[in-house]
């Protein structure tokens, strides 16, 4: 891992990286390997490609096996109870790793480790875990590393809402689709989500890092980018530069290459008709539209805080769907939100059979200290909850075979990703995300080509028209 000239990466922890290698090379016999572990969502995932960056900047040599590591790092997500749980589980389970060797580095990071009762968990009962940080002083790694290893306990949990710091080292786990987040932060704050205190305020990445980091993937050869944050609706509000979101999109579509474009999330109360038409306008990007609800109740969607109703919602989908008839919608829906009744309930429900959506990512409510949802009456119990859930479930379930039934006979771009089981049949997704198997020359692995969707037997299948 190099730094390129003129990058902005802080020098000093190009300096503390320098430090790390040559500690490192005196204490260990052996090429130091770090593995990192992600929880949570996309924009994680794409921290982690970051951290492993500057770990290889720092020396060491990547595994996904914890028990050959010399340095373990966990990425964590606090969105939910249970993703929590996870990490205390997983992380408890490397006590006895560090007992076989005392040298191991252990580090937890993201969401979680900028909450103050988490920190003070793991000071007290996790003590074999030398370092815990943030998600706003991560670029700060290779220092952090070094502390440790002149025997430092490091906790760096401050939310200092700086600046993104452009050009950290950047190592992707993949070579065809590549994340590129555009922004950091959410200012929404939805009462139930633990989010916006974990992550700080919104801050938009400058439009032209933004290109420039689009350009080098293109040019490496990547056909799929995903363009992250928390609300890609809201990028660029209140900057001088006056790049909103729908003329980046313009923007990164200009770049020469072929290439699909991807974003999550958009948030309904800022997703603009201009966003709408550029969509439309930019043949690079996918018409797939993830627009989380979650709920279809108006007295529910002002308890969390959303700034939009049932019939805002509704007719940005209308609007949506007459400019790309093709557009395949995602949403995200929260069950069991406190307070909320049956009938309530029963207008999710009525939403989700109307919209008719490609898929859903649903949850169970989950409380988060400190939210203000977390301090609100919750009198329906998990059990009654699980049954709702259950039913959303079913009532998806029909709607996906419905929708997936209806992509027969139409004509998709499809970027082939791997071989189907069956020999001479090749894989590959959908603009909307739909995995579809069709019979072509290897070849095409990692390209975008056109299919004609065929039929569906509960796998689709299609026909290989043309690159
Ligand atoms: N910024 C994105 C969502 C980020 S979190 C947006 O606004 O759409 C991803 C999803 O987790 C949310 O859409 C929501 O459905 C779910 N979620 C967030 N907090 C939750 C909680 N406390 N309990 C259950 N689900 C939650
Ligand atoms: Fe959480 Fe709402 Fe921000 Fe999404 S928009 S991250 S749900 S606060
Ligand atoms: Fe989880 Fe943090 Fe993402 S809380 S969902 S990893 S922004």
């Amino acid at each position: 891992m190099e730094i390129l000239q003129n990058s902005s990466y802080p020098t000093e922890q190009v300096a503390f990286a320098e430090r790390v290698n040559q500690l490192l090379k005196d204490k260990l016999d052996h090429r130091p390997k770090a593995c990192v572990v992600t929880y949570g969502c996309q924009q994680n995932v794409s921290d982690s490609e970051r951290l492993k960056g500057m770990l290889c900047l720092c020396g060491y040599e990547m595994t996904e096996q914890t028990d050959e590591a010399d340095l373990i790092l966990s990425n964590t997500c606090a969105v939910r109870g249970h993703a929590e749980d996870r990490v205390y589980g997983n992380v408890g389970a490397l006590k006895h790793l560090k007992r076989r060797n005392p040298n191991l580095i252990i580090g937890v990071c993201g969401c979680m480790a900028q909450q103050q009762i988490v920190v003070d968990r793991f000071k007290k009962s996790f003590r074999y875990v030398d370092m815990v940080f943030g998600t706003q002083v991560q670029h700060r790694l290779p220092e952090m590393i070094y502390r440790v290893l002149q025997g430092e306990h490091v906790y760096e949990t401050s939310l200092p809402n700086d600046s993104i710091v452009e050009d950290v080292p950047v190592r992707r786990d993949g070579e065809v689709k590549g994340w590129l987040p555009i922004m950091n932060g959410c200012n929404n704050f939805c009462t139930y989500c633990i989010v916006p205190y974990v992550r700080g305020r919104e801050r938009s990445r400058e439009p032209e890092a933004v290109l420039q980091e689009a350009r080098e993937m293109i040019a490496a050869g990547y056909k799929e980018i995903m363009l992250l944050g928390q609300n890609v609706n809201s990028y660029g509000k209140g900057e001088a530069h006056g790049v909103n979101f729908a003329k980046l999109l313009r923007q990164i579509n200009a770049i020469e290459g072929d290439f699909r474009i991807r974003f999550m999330t958009s948030h309904p109360k800022d997703c603009t008709t201009e966003v709408l038409d550029a969509m439309r306008d930019c043949e690079k990007v996918a018409k797939h539209l993830h627009l989380p609800f979650q709920s279809g109740s108006d007295r529910i969607l002002k308890q969390m805080n959303r700034h939009y109703d049932r019939a805002g919602y509704l007719n940005l989908i209308k609007e949506a769907r007459e400019r790309m008839p093709q557009l395949a919608i995602t949403s995200d829906i929260i069950v069991g939100f406190p307070g909320e009744t049956y009938e309530d309930f029963c207008e999710t429900l009525s939403l989700v059979r109307s919209v008719e959506f490609t898929s859903l990512f649903t949850f169970i409510y989950s409380p988060r200290e400190g939210t203000p949802a977390a301090r609100m009456d919750d009198p329906v119990s998990r059990a009654e909850k699980g049954k709702w859930f259950n039913e959303l479930l079913k009532t998806q379930e029909a709607v996906t075979s419905k929708t997936l039934q209806a992509a027969v006979g139409s004509t998709q771009r499809v970027l082939v990703e791997g071989c189907a089981d069956t020999s001479g049949f090749l894989v590959g997704h959908t603009d909307g995300n739909l995995s579809v198997e069709f019979a072509a020359d290897e070849s095409l692995l990692n390209q975008l080509c056109t299919v004609k969707i065929t039929s569906y037997d509960g796998i689709l299948r299609g026909e290989y028209i043309s690159k």
